[in-house]
């Protein structure tokens, strides 16, 4: 097994983060724990049981305690999330209707612990590359290397429309931009763990910049970091 090694990348919405984390982690043959997919699985969970998190956050709590959540990697060492033993389906926690409730849910403190424990959990697997909102102030804020990846809002949006089923029919430019927007906000300014880069983090802007090059360029500093 690798060394245990944390490598967090953390970022708002559509910043390119999920794509430099996963294509980093194959090149470093790392695993890849996407923090996102648990709060959107617990979110998924809730909301087909008729909890809509929006109107409803004091209902999710009691929730936890009848919820067995655990990872495993897939052939591509992607952590996939199980609940209760079976997988969350990946294309149904992507889709719009689960993205605009999620920042409610990700807002409830004990969501949060319950959910930091189990990622903290997944540092024992080796060398991991974790990604999320709070992954170098709050889930491993010992990682040796921590990046926080962003891009102006209207690039985030451009990108976003171009992930199909991850925006509703309809979607424009300036309705995404806005709600993307909308959901920083949201992330940014919640009590617990709010979305910002740990004061030890190298801050990546990856607007007009080809995801290749993001990649590369960070690979190397790991590499140089571990040698
Ligand atoms: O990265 P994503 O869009 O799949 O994240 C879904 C939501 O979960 C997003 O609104 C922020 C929240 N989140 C969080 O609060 N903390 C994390 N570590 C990861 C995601």
């Amino acid at each position: 097994m690798q060394k245990q090694e944390q490598i967090a990348i953390d970022g708002p919405a559509a910043s390119g983060k999920s794509t430099v984390a996963r294509l980093l982690a194959e090149a470093l043959n790392a695993y890849f724990v996407n923090t996102g997919d648990m709060y959107r699985a617990l979110t998924w969970q809730v909301m087909k049981h008729g909890i809509d998190p929006r109107n409803d956050p004091g209902a999710v709590a009691p929730l936890l305690e009848h919820l067995d959540l655990t990872c495993r990697p897939d052939a591509a060492n992607r952590l996939r999330v199980y609940l209760n033993g079976t997988e969350v389906p990946p294309a149904e926690i992507r889709a719009p209707g689960i993205t605009a409730a999620v920042s409610f849910l990700a807002r409830i403190p004990a969501v949060r612990q319950w959910l930091v424990t189990r990622q903290q959990a997944l540092a024992t697997l080796g060398l991991t590359v974790t990604e999320g909102r709070d992954i170098g102030t709050v889930v491993f804020p010992q990682a040796r290397f921590k990046f926080f990846v962003t891009a102006t809002p209207e690039e985030r949006a451009r990108r976003r429309l171009r992930q199909t089923g991850e925006t509703i029919d309809g979607a424009t430019l300036a309705s995404v931009t806005a709600a993307i927007e909308e959901r920083d906000r949201l992330d940014s300014t919640r009590e617990v763990a709010p979305l910002r880069p740990a004061d030890d983090a190298l801050v990546v802007d990856t607007t007009g910049r080809p995801v290749e090059a993001v990649v590369n360029e960070l690979a190397a500093i790991i590499r140089e970091g571990l040698a």
